[in-house]
């Protein structure tokens, strides 16, 4: 028999990633997805179809679909990924991210208690870095003291209280991976390192003229999706339930990222300036290819994530850093570069049909 798991967020990065390593490990994999005006999922389209890959609607808003899909799928193992999980927009959907991210986990917990499965089921939930906020200490491991910073992390913080709780109250094997940023080709495009990667393959191909940003000096510990979707798995192969940092312990700014980002896009980046002033000037041609933007600071901004993964790497032998800071970087931008090349062909093509059709060449 293929062990069963349910995916919520499945269409998000990490829920793709995770369903092609789950098929991979023979498992029959179900995910829960929301109804959209646009039915294009484009994270998952090559995995629809597949005979061990099955989709359910549902929304962590709305316990009777959690029951009624938890109920009929009755899964060995849920991946609770859903979630809003925009900083800078819980601040503008406050409400609604402490519906999702807050009450949405205990309506999963809760499910799973009520739909007989508490002993049998295991349950990851998708914790973050952003829970350590206006950091305590630096770097940053399972022992550092929690002071969340944003609407996104009060609700997190919530989601991984009430998975402990549900652990200790009902003896359900329920765990927090608390992941630090990660990122890769299929990230949102409005999170700053998929937003730089796009712009730099676009004003390398003279299709933007500049990029705008925040807080240039805020530092993140990046990873690689790919790489931390084995650590979800792991958490819940362990033989006791347990909450894991997930890092690279590896630290860079954002100016960093930017630079590094535009190297491989084939621009060399100086910085000059300070705070709203600071420009990223390209070497070559003397244009100012970055600025700073008010527009994409945040009322209380989290600035120093480090993470000390030693613990997922002794316990669940998990190597923290297979993918370089380097290799993500790179492995971004030569995906966007292809990717808005591919936007420029086909524009290319379509003009070229429609003054075809316009001089009757083709009908
Ligand atoms: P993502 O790309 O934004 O994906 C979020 C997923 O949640 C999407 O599939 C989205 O569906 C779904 N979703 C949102 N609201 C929902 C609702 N009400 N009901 C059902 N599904 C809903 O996020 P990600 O980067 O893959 O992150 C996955 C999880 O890890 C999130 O919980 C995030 O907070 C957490 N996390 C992420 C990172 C990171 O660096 N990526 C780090 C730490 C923790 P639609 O496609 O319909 O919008
Ligand atoms: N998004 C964005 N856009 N962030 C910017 C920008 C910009 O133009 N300019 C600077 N930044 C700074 C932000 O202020 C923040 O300090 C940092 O870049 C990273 O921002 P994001 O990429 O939006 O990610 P995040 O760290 O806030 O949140 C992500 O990681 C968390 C884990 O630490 C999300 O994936 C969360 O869901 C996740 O929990």
């Amino acid at each position: 028999m293929n062990r069963i798991a349910l995916i919520t967020g499945v269409t998000g990065q990490d829920g793709s990633y995770l369903s092609e390593f789950l098929l991979e490990k023979d498992y029959e994999v179900h995910g829960i997805i929301r109804r959209s005006s646009v039915d294009y999922r484009e994270r998952i389209a090559h995995l629809e179809g597949h005979p061990r890959f099955h989709l359910h609607y549902g929304d962590l808003g709305d316990s009777m679909s959690l029951m009624s899909v938890i109920g009929s799928v009755r899964p060995d193992e849920i991946y609770n990924l859903a979630a809003q999980s925009h900083v800078q927009v819980s601040f503008d959907v406050p409400e609604n991210t402490a519906d999702i991210d807050a009450t949405g986990v205990l309506r999963v917990l809760e499910a799973v208690r009520l739909c007989g499965l508490g002993e049998s089921c295991r349950i990851y939930q998708a914790s973050t870095s952003e829970l350590y906020g206006k950091v305590e200490e630096v770097p940053q491991n399972e022992n550092t003291p929690f002071h969340p910073y944003s609407p996104y992390a009060v609700a997190k913080q919530y989601g991984f209280w009430i998975v402990k709780e549900y652990r200790e109250a009902y003896g359900m094997f329920c765990c927090s991976g608390i992941l630090f940023n990660h990122e890769s080709e299929r990230r949102g495009e409005t999170f700053v390192t998929r937003k730089i990667t796009l712009a730099a393959a676009r004003i390398a191909q003279g299709r933007q003229d500049r990029l705008y940003l925040g807080n240039l000096s805020s530092l993140r510990d990046w990873g690689y999706a790919r790489d931390y979707v084995e650590c979800m798995w792991l958490i819940l192969q362990n033989k006791k339930p347990e909450d894991y940092v997930i890092a690279t312990g590896v630290q860079h700014s954002v100016r960093e990222f930017c630079q590094l980002a535009f190297h491989y896009a084939g621009m060399e980046l100086e910085f000059t300036g300070e705070g709203m002033e600071e420009k990223g000037i390209d070497k070559k041609s003397g244009k100012v290819l970055v600025e700073v933007s008010p527009d994409f600071y945040r009322p209380t901004d989290v600035v120093n994530l480090w993470g000390d993964p030693s613990k997922a790497r002794k316990e669940l032998g998990w190597n923290p850093v297979k993918t370089s800071f380097e290799e993500l970087v790179r492995l971004m931008v030569e995906h966007d570069m292809k990717k808005v090349s591919m936007e420029r062909a086909k524009e290319q093509i379509r003009t070229n049909l429609e003054e075809y059709l316009e001089k009757g060449i083709i009908k």
